[in-house]
């Protein structure tokens, strides 16, 4: 694939202190481009300077939310070289998304060659310090100038990245985590196993109310009983109970986490018990009553391995491990970060090197 690469004029000032970074508030110098126009194909690959977008104010994904986007990490080794988690899993994952939302199929070997060459003209924004990562953003919008509610006929992807710290401000200290029973994020038939806007737009008025009783995300509950256990809203969640590791299974309303099928395979890999089913949230209640809920964690690109240490269904608050990191959620957390950091070593063939 030919790649133009037009060198922004002036480089930004990298941060100066990497342990304050934050999460998805800074941007590299250049990002990645391409199009797409029917009868065409994908073409006009580019990695520009970072700046400002030209759309229509009638393009599709502005007004019916036609957007997919992806959420990845580049992670530096003490060594000083570069690598990537699971890659390829992400760009399948748009394919679905894509194939939901009825935008072009791209194909995952073009995706990643406009990722990697953006990575070598980025590498010195992949930060050194300690829990900090180079998170990356491929998005794909449909920008057709139409107000006509149809698919697209023309399409940008772009790749953003933004150096980036741990995503929740407690950092691994242990989130207030509140179940949701008034309001659904998504339903089976619906999107919410695809990356796209729209799933994240409906969450925010629960992750509002949220907020304001000082819970950081909300669980999500089934959109038709709202019985059952989904999904927190950036990352999937998994129940340690008697010793087991229970996650609810993929039956098309919550997202298929990459770092939610690492860890059940790690997990596997370890000889424990793992189970992927419909757990509903009496049954999570019960298991508390009984003190067999011992430890409760999220996963995500984005949010790692995050623990749980408050549950808020109704009035019932679950207090989880004393609000401290249990056994398994730390030794995922330190295995998991391991790999992808590269401090030890992969025997899964997960990482994949910037070079
Ligand atoms: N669920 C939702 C709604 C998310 O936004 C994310 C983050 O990408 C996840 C789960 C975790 O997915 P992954 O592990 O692939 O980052
Ligand atoms: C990720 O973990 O990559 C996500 O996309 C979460 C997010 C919506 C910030």
């Amino acid at each position: 694939m030919d790649i133009r690469f037009e060198k922004a004029s002036v480089l930004k000032q990298k941060p100066a202190d990497e342990t304050k970074l934050g999460f998805g508030q800074i941007f590299t110098d250049h990002m990645f481009i391409m199009d797409y126009t029917e009868g065409q194909g994908w073409h006009d690959a580019r990695i520009i300077p970072y700046g400002d977008l030209t759309l229509s104010p009638a393009a599709l994904c502005l007004h019916y939310g036609q957007e997919v986007f992806e959420g990845m990490k580049a992670y530096r080794r003490k060594d000083g070289e570069i690598q990537l988690f699971r890659p390829t899993e992400n760009f399948k994952r748009l394919n679905s998304s894509n194939e939901r939302l009825v935008i072009p199929e791209l194909p995952v070997e073009m995706a990643m060659e406009g990722l990697m060459e953006l990575l070598k003209v980025e590498k010195d924004w992949v930060p050194s310090a300690d829990g900090a990562s180079l998170y990356i953003r491929p998005f794909i919008i449909a920008v057709d100038p139409f107000l006509g509610v149809r698919p697209g006929s023309e399409y940008r992807f772009i790749i953003i990245l933004s150096p980036s710290g741990a995503y929740y401000a407690s950092g691994l200290n242990p989130v207030k985590i509140y179940v949701e029973s008034k309001y659904v994020r998504a339903v089976r038939g619906g999107m919410g196993y695809t990356k796209t806007g729209g799933n994240y737009a409906a969450s925010l008025k629960g992750q509002d109310e949220a907020h304001k009783e000082g819970y950081s995300q909300v669980l999500w509950l089934d959109g038709v009983e709202q019985k059952y256990v989904e999904e927190v809203g950036a990352m999937n969640i998994m129940f340690v109970i008697d010793g087991e590791i229970v996650t609810p299974e993929l039956q098309g309303s919550i997202l298929p986490g990459i770092t939610r099928k690492s860890v059940l395979e790690l997990c596997k890999s370890w000889g424990m018990k793992v189970s992927e089913r419909r757990i509903s949230i009496e049954e999570i209640a019960k298991a508390y009553d009984e003190g067999k809920l011992n430890e409760v964690f999220g996963t995500g690109t984005a949010a790692v391995i995050s623990p749980v240490g408050h549950l808020k269904y109704g009035d019932k608050v679950m207090t989880i491990n004393n609000n401290e990191i249990g056994p398994i959620s730390q030794k995922i957390y330190d295995t998991m970060t391991g790999i992808q950091w590269g401090e030890i070593a992969d025997p899964f063939g997960w990482v994949v090197p910037v070079e």
